[in-house]
């Protein structure tokens, strides 16, 4: 069963041992950040904040929601112990059968009302979350919902949020992103763009709201697809924008064209603080709806393990994954490392012809996701990708560097892109590499190297004989 809110979700991770609850003070300033940091680098349990200086008792924080596989799998309703490629198979037979959002006239997140002069964002614990950030970040585990001007769509995703003051918050409306081509159309009419962000709904609308679902898809019904059951939607108080009714906490407003204020810098989603202080748009604050004792989400963007390497992984990777069966390509499986921050992706392919890896890095990089993963490595179907012991091998002596290593520049640069200089983030100027780790075909089966493993050098009698053996030899695994 999906889980309605939350809290059901926290119920779960708790059962599991997934969960940490801390009950003893702890300040929203860095000190919950550097506990959730820590958290991430250890790939520890999600971490419940249960008592927050400054703020009333039942105010709580949960950090690193999606911080790990084991939680994704939980939040898709799969044993905690599933694995990538069957966590994926999972989130993709929900996404093929999306279902319908069903309106309801009243929901939890109604609880309390707060209405204009009543409106102030420091009501919540919002965090500072690493050393040097521009603020407090309110929405870091949300879902930002705005409609297009000039259909019936309706997007969700996930866009960070900071708190400038008790009315307003900043963040980043990127042109490459859905919200920011929805922006620019009402910016361009000189209209302001209404704005719902839906702070801790149950797990699968975040997940989503991360997932890059294509432009004009409704993300509430692949939200329903991928629960099996419809989400619940509630009217907001101020617009006709539509919330799910579990959520937390509900901030409604509008951000006006044209309006800048300085927003960041950030920890960011590759692993660090590289953009500076920027002007970005302002989300101006009507109405805050939320549950009695809210509980907020935070995630801590940095070095891997966050939710991000987790969340936008497995989207980034279906997505890629449906495109190369789509185009014919004979792979064997794929694998975003989550330690490579969703900046490279490994493909394993049987090779029937030559050039394959340059095909393949060509199908990813003409994906929405795909287009942001600059670094592809293409192996053969001996290598498992998930293994990154395997792949480094291979990495290291299958690859040829001049042969094997193809590049494309300029490529659309993205703006958060550590490698790339301060000139071309800013005008997203790009460079993608290919590293073919797959033997030439034009090469004899006595020209290719043997592989000297288990696995490949022994007869599969003597392997049988040896597996079947082990535990009699005295080993214990
Ligand atoms: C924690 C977190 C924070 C994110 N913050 C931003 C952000 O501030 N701006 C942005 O453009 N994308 C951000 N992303 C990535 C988007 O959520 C992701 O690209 C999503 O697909 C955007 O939705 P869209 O495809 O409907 O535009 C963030 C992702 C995560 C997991």
């Amino acid at each position: 069963m999906p889980y309605k809110d939350l809290r059901e979700f926290i119920d779960a991770l708790d059962k599991s041992g997934d969960l940490q609850r801390i009950k003893q003070e702890v300040d929203w300033n860095l000190e919950a950040g550097a506990i959730t940091r820590k958290g991430c680098e250890d790939v520890g349990p999600a971490i419940l904040f249960e008592n927050i200086k400054d703020y009333p008792e039942g105010y709580r924080v949960l950090g690193n929601p999606l911080a790990s596989f084991r939680r994704l799998a939980l939040a898709l309703d799969m044993p905690p112990e599933s694995k990538y490629d069957e966590i994926i198979d999972r989130y993709d037979e929900g996404r093929k059968n999306p279902i319908k959002p069903i309106l309801v006239s009243d929901g939890p997140c109604k609880e309390e009302i707060h209405l204009g002069d009543d409106v102030d964002l420091y009501k919540f614990p919002a965090l500072i979350i690493h050393g040097g950030d521009g603020g407090r970040y309110l929405c870091t585990w949300h879902v930002t919902i705005t409609k297009d001007l000039d259909s019936d769509w309706v997007n969700w995703g996930m866009y960070r949020a900071m708190i400038h003051d008790k009315k307003t918050l900043g963040g980043l409306l990127d042109p490459h992103q859905h919200i920011g081509l929805i922006y620019a159309k009402y910016e361009e009419k000189g209209l302001p763009m209404p704005f719902a962000i839906a702070i801790a709904p149950e797990p699968i609308s975040t997940l989503i709201g991360t997932g890059g679902i294509p432009y004009g898809t409704s993300e509430a019904d692949v939200v329903g697809g991928v629960r099996g059951e419809p989400i619940s939607l509630v009217k907001c108080e101020t617009s006709d924008l539509l919330v799910p009714a579990t959520s937390e906490i509900v901030i409604e407003g509008e951000v006006p064209p044209y309006e800048r204020r300085e927003e960041g810098p950030f920890g960011e989603y590759p692993g660090y603080q590289a953009s500076p202080k920027s002007l970005n748009p302002v989300f101006h604050v009507k109405a805050i709806t939320h549950r009695k004792n809210p509980i907020l989400t935070a995630s801590n963007m940095g070095t891997p393990i966050d939710d991000c390497d987790v969340a936008m992984n497995i989207s980034w990777a279906l997505d890629v994954r449906t495109d190369l069966i789509k185009a014919g390509l004979p792979i064997t499986g794929i694998y975003i490392p989550p330690e490579s921050c969703a900046c490279a992706v490994v493909v394993a392919t049987k090779t029937p012809y030559s050039g394959i890896a340059n095909r393949i890095a060509s199908c990813i990089w003409a994906n929405k996701n795909g287009a942001w993963l600059p670094k592809v490595f293409v192996v053969q179907d001996d290598v498992d990708p998930t293994n990154m012991r395997e792949v480094f091998h291979a990495f290291s002596t299958v690859h040829h560097p001049i042969r094997g290593t193809q590049i494309l520049s300029p490529t659309p640069g993205h703006a958060l892109m550590p490698h790339l200089s301060h000139h071309d983030r800013t005008y997203g100027i790009g460079a993608n590499v290919v590293y073919d780790c797959t033997w030439p075909k034009d090469w004899s089966k006595e020209e290719t190297p043997k592989k000297a493993s288990f696995k490949d050098i022994y007869p599969k009698e003597i392997q049988e004989r040896v597996l079947n053996n082990w535990r009699k030899y005295g080993f214990k695994e």
